[in-house]
């Protein structure tokens, strides 16, 4: 157990696979009670028995980010069910990687409605309550690609975190007397992020995460910002493979 984070009530987007689901294990064997949210409810309900089986709290909602009225419902529902909300993880997100001269609105549409407004509505239905209750944690997932472009094919996917980095630091500048905001921005982790991208340049993403830390290191790095004392706010944490230049 652990002081800074046991009991605390934390929603997790995009909590089915990766980062999210590996964050969920992590906190929840930590004594947080953990709520999970991602479009793939069977992906989830795998999530929640794992860490009931460990002996954590942990609980399932079927969610889109996209939906703004879905995402407001999620949270009024956890709030409802854990009689609180501490903090928020914008973790849910897409990279397909393809050059710009290949024009594919449908996937630049994607990446802006989950990676960017998705974070937004998380931000839209926390922050109230958050300041109402004069405390909360807002978590975001950017990338190291969020502080420099990836370019070739990369572009929109970085144009998405370098705006997660900025309302993160704008939120901050904001409302960081009460509310904890913290942007994390890994480079190269293991998990289905990869496989986003299909396309021409899918093997050339697939060579560059041989490289890939495991998504352990970076649940170890959010839950690093969550337990510390109300009177430290982490604000960005950048972590990447010894091996990873980029
Ligand atoms: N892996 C890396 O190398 C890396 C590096 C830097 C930053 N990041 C960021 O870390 C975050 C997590 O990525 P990951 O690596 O864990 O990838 P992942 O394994 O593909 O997980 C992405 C998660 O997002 C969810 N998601 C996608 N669209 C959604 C939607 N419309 N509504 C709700 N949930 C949605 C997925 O769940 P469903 O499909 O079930 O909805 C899944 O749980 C992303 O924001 C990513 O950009 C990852």
């Amino acid at each position: 157990m652990n002081e800074g984070i046991e009991n605390k009530v934390i929603l997790i987007t995009g909590g089915s696979t990766g980062l999210g689901a590996e964050t969920a294990r992590l906190l929840a064997g930590r004594g947080a009670k953990v709520a999970v949210a991602a479009r793939r409810k069977d992906r989830l309900d795998d999530v929640v028995a794992e860490i009931a089986a460990a002996g954590g709290t942990a609980k399932a909602y079927a969610l889109d980010v996209t939906a703004k009225d879905q995402v407001e419902a999620v949270v009024a529902s956890v709030v409802a069910d854990f009689g609180r909300l501490d903090v928020l993880i914008n973790n849910a997100g897409l990279m397909p990687i393809r050059p710009m001269s290949e024009v594919n609105t449908d996937e630049w549409d994607q990446m802006i409605d989950v990676n960017l407004k998705g974070v937004l509505y998380g931000i839209a239905a926390a922050l109230p309550r958050f300041l109402a209750q004069e405390s909360g944690h807002i978590i975001n997932l950017s990338s190291v690609a969020g502080i420099k472009v990836f370019a070739p094919g990369g572009t929109v996917y970085s144009g998405t975190k370098f705006a997660v980095s900025a309302i993160s630091e704008g939120l901050r500048h904001e409302v960081g007397e009460k509310v904890r905001v913290t942007s994390i921005e890994p480079g190269a982790v293991e998990s289905d992020l990869k496989f986003t991208t299909s396309g021409a340049a899918a093997e050339t993403v697939l060579d560059f995460y041989k490289q890939a830390i495991p998504a352990a290191s970076v649940a170890r790095a959010i839950a690093f910002a969550v337990e510390q004392p109300d009177d430290v706010d982490v604000n960005a944490i950048v972590i990447r493979p010894t091996a990873q230049q980029f």
